[in-house]
Formats: C-alpha cells, structure tokens, sequence
C-alpha cells in the first residue's frame, strides 16, 4: 500500500509537471483528490495495512493529500496571475499619448440664421409651416398671378420636371396652399429650398428662402413697414438704416423691397453693394386682391402683407461672406468659424 502510495504520488507530480490548463489540473484534482479519487481509494483499503503501520500510512496519506493539494492550488494561482497579465498588456493605455480632441458638430450658418428668424417671428406671434419643393406650376405661378405668357417667368428662369411640374422657383407658393386651408387670421413663416438656373458670385441654383404672410381684417402697409422694421432691427442691430423702395411683384400691390445699409462699407459704397451703399434683402407687398381670388378670400373684408427673404443673402451680411457657393462647397475650414 505505502509503495502504491508513493507511485501514484510521484505519477500525480509528473502530470502536474506537464499540466498547462486549469481544465487539466482540476481534471487532476478531482481524480487524485475527489471525494471518489485515487487517494481516497487508498486510505479505504487501509485494513490491508498491518495494525502497527496504520497510524503511519494515515499521515503518509495525509501529508501527500496536502502536499499535492498546495501543489495544485499554487499552480491554478500562478495561471490566474498570467491570465490576469495577459488581460492588462492587452488594455494597456500609455497615458502619456496626446488626447484626441472631440470634434463638436454645429448648424450650418444657413440653418442658423434660418432659426434665427424663426424665432424672431415665433416672438410676433408666426407661426413655421412648410409647403413641397416639387410644386405644381399653379402654386407656383398661376395662382400667384403669374399666368403662363407672363413675363415674371423669364425672371425666374425655372427647372420644369414636366409642364405643370417644377421645382419651386420662391417660397410664395406656401401662401397659396396655407389661405387654401385656413381662414383669416393667417400669420405663418415658411422656410425652405427653392431652386433656380442661376449661378455665379451670389446665386446658386439651390438656396434658401423665408416667406411671411399675415392676412387678417385691417391690416395696412404700416403694418408691414412695422414688421419688416422690428424684424431687420434684431437681426442686423438696432443702428441698421433700412429703406424701403417701390418694386414690383405680380402677386403683391403695392410692392416694396426692403434694403439695409450696406454692412461691408457702412453705406460709402463698395464692391459689394455696386457702390450704392445699400443692400436688397427682401421682396415684400401688401397681397394683391387676385390672389385672394384665387383661394376664395374676400378682397374687401381682409388685406395683408406678404414678403420674401434670401437666407444666403442674409447669412452672406450678418457673417461678412463674399461668395455664395462657400456655403455649399461643404469646406470644414469655412463651416467651422460659425
Ligand atoms: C421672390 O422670390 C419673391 N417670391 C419674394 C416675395 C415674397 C415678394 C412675397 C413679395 C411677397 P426675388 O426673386 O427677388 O423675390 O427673390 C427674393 C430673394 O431671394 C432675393 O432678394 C435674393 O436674396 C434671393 N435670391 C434670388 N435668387 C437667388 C439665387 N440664385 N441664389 C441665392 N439667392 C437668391
Ligand atoms: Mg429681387
């Protein structure tokens, strides 16, 4: 028994020696060790040991019993430690390297001074609607007075996808499609893409416009002076000059556009402004009657103003911009200064 004792002890060393998994070493463990294992296997025969020997062979059985179980609890340890460097290496941060920078996202100048004036107009009690950029030629033209021998289509020289379809050429169309809808008091704001075959210094054949109607019973062209006054005033700032200056639509009678001093120059006359010291910023009018015809408001019982703005045009002032197409050449180092 005590020579079985000690070949299977020096078997175990042995295969202790050539175990490299904690799967191997539990697998011996449970087969030396175990409640059912070799070991105590051995010490249930102990009846064939001769009486004298017994108190020997018990602590033999014991001490080979300890001895194997450190052997095989410093061997899991000494994996676990390695298991656990390995995982460091892996993570290791060398936290001497630069940072990287987090790269903050922001509006587009267009979009932002398109909320802007949102919320200029939100303060007046306007309300954002938004109308279809692919508009029928009716809501584009003819209900706004343009009929099709109308000269004001050359004007606006347009992108048909069939005869009655197009790409909006203004946002106009918007009132159409609102008085359409709802009876007076109307006060909305429409913004949005319109698209036109243009293209050089300031124009593009995609910008953006703002369109503002309000109609209700009484409303006059001071009315619309007073608007378009306090609005420019808080985008440009309270010492901006405005003027406003006769002009023509064929949807609005009368019909003004509205222009600030130019903000390059201060009005002595520069590049810019053509040396006039002015800059146009917006088309406006009181609603002519014929298009209260057209959606069946009575010309006699309401009036109101109408008016439209270039947003690149306002972004291009409020920024200092001297080329429309930087807003669309999508150019980080131009989007990133606003
Ligand atoms: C109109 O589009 C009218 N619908 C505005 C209006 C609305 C008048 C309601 C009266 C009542 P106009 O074609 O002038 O008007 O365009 C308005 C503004 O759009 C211009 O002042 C200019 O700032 C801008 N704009 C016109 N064409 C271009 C273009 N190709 N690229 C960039 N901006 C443009
Ligand atoms: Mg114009």
């Amino acid at each position: 028994m005590r020579e079985e004792l000690r070949a299977l002890w020096e078997r175990t060393l042995a295969e202790l020696r050539n175990a490299g998994t904690e799967e191997e070493l539990l697998e011996i463990r449970t087969r030396c060790l175990g409640r059912k294992g070799l070991l105590t296997g051995l010490l249930r025969n102990v009846g064939t040991v001769p009486p004298e020997e017994r108190p020997e062979f018990g602590r033999e059985c014991n001490e080979v019993k300890e001895d194997l179980s450190a052997r095989i609890d410093e061997l899991l340890a000494e994996l676990a430690a390695a298991k656990r460097e390995e995982v460091l290496l892996g993570e290791r941060l060398d936290v001497t390297l630069p940072g990287r920078g987090v790269r903050h996202g922001r509006l587009h100048p267009v979009t932002q001074v398109k909320e802007e004036i949102c919320r200029i107009f939100s303060g007046l009690g306007f309300s954002v609607v938004e109308g279809p950029e692919v508009e029928l030629d009716y809501y584009n033209f003819e209900a706004l007075n343009i009929p099709k021998d109308h000269p004001a289509r050359e004007m606006q020289d347009t992108f048909y996808i069939e005869d009655d379809i197009v790409l909006r050429t203004h946002t106009s169309p918007v009132q159409v499609r609102i008085m359409e809808k709802v009876r007076p008091p109307v006060r909305v704001l429409s913004p949005g893409r319109v698209y036109r075959r243009d293209s050089d210094v300031s124009h593009t054949p995609m910008f953006h416009q703002i369109e503002g109607l309000l109609v209700d019973r009484g409303i006059t062209f001071g009315d619309l002076k007073g608007v378009l006054t306090v609005f420019l005033k808080q985008v440009f700032g309270e010492d901006t000059a405005l003027r406003f200056r006769p002009s023509f639509f064929p949807f609005t009678e009368p019909s003004a556009e509205v222009d600030i001093r130019c903000v390059m120059c201060g009005g002595r006359g520069c590049r810019v402004c053509g040396q006039s010291g002015w800059l146009e910023i917006l088309g406006s009018g009181m609603v002519d009657p014929e298009v209260f015809r057209n959606v069946g408001y009575d010309a006699e019982e309401f009036t109101g103003f109408a008016f439209g703005l270039g947003l690149e045009r306002i972004a291009m002032l409020k920024f200092g911009i001297s080329d429309i197409r930087l807003f669309f050449d999508n150019e980080m180092r131009f989007l990133e200064q606003f």
